[in-house]
């Protein structure tokens, strides 16, 4: 049965805890196999320029341990397309990178940044990946995006995620539509949409219903309750809000 939305697994904090103590538990492919089990899509992981919680070596480890997509999320850097190169995920979604942040912060400037952005995107396209931008949802990051020729956008919903814990309702509505018009204008023009960035049990039904959306990618709020539940209820928990939503 294919879903009609499906639901990525961002593994990365699995990693993050990992590295805390600089050993080898808990071992993200034991989060990626779980998530395999529960019926989760794919597994998303970001290898990171200071490779603060994915490293090179998980990536192989992660693809040769389930049949779940990779979505490998990376900068748009010569070293993060040789790896992407090399390991061939079933996606890639070049995202901003700065090495201060604490998270990946907002869009890619894929208006801005179009001469940087196309070799590269070119390069993967040409390998077989399916490329992916993540972008604020606004006109003109997508028309950058189909320009570039993308068959996939994921938009960033940390604006609607803190508009949603700042409790305030208008910015909130408004963050909503911008995402659910730009969701609609990238499939009428061919490009499949996705979300994510910030998504919880609490705030992920309104995005979820959205129709056009084909994928949310989810990881810290998961990767948290999994501490208090376990990764297994916490990803069946996140599955059954999102067909509930739908
Ligand atoms: N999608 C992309 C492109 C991301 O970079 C991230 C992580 O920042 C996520 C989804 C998942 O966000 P979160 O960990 O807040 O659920």
């Amino acid at each position: 049965m294919t879903r009609p939305l499906r639901l990525g697994v961002n593994i990365d904090h699995v990693a993050t805890i990992r590295n805390a103590r600089g050993g080898d538990h808990p071992d993200p492919v034991r989060a990626a196999e779980i998530v395999a089990r529960v019926g989760g899509d794919g597994i998303t992981a970001h290898l990171r320029e200071d490779r603060r919680h994915i490293r090179d070596a998980d990536l192989r480890r992660i693809q040769e341990a389930t049949d779940l997509p990779l979505n490998l999320e990376m900068a748009a850097t010569e070293e993060m397309l040789e790896i992407a190169l090399a390991h061939k995920p079933h996606a890639a979604c070049i995202v901003p990178e700065k090495r201060e942040e604490r998270t990946t912060e907002g869009g890619l400037d894929a208006a801005g940044q179009h001469n940087t952005l196309a070799p590269i995107v070119w390069k993967l396209k040409d390998n077989g990946i399916r490329v992916s931008l993540f972008i604020e949802a606004d006109e003109r990051q997508l028309d950058a995006a189909l320009k570039l020729g993308v068959p996939v956008v994921e938009f960033h919903t940390g604006e609607y995620a803190h508009a949603h814990l700042d409790g305030d309702s208008d910015k909130l509505a408004r963050e909503l539509k911008r995402i659910s018009d730009m969701a609609a204008l990238a499939a009428k023009n061919g490009i499949e949409p996705h979300a994510g960035h910030g998504l919880t049990y609490e705030n992920v039904q309104p995005i979820a219903a959205i129709p056009q959306i084909a994928e949310l990618n989810i990881g810290h709020y998961l990767v948290g309750e999994a501490v208090f539940v376990g990764l297994e209820s916490a990803v069946r928990h996140m599955r059954e809000l999102m067909d509930e939503a739908r």
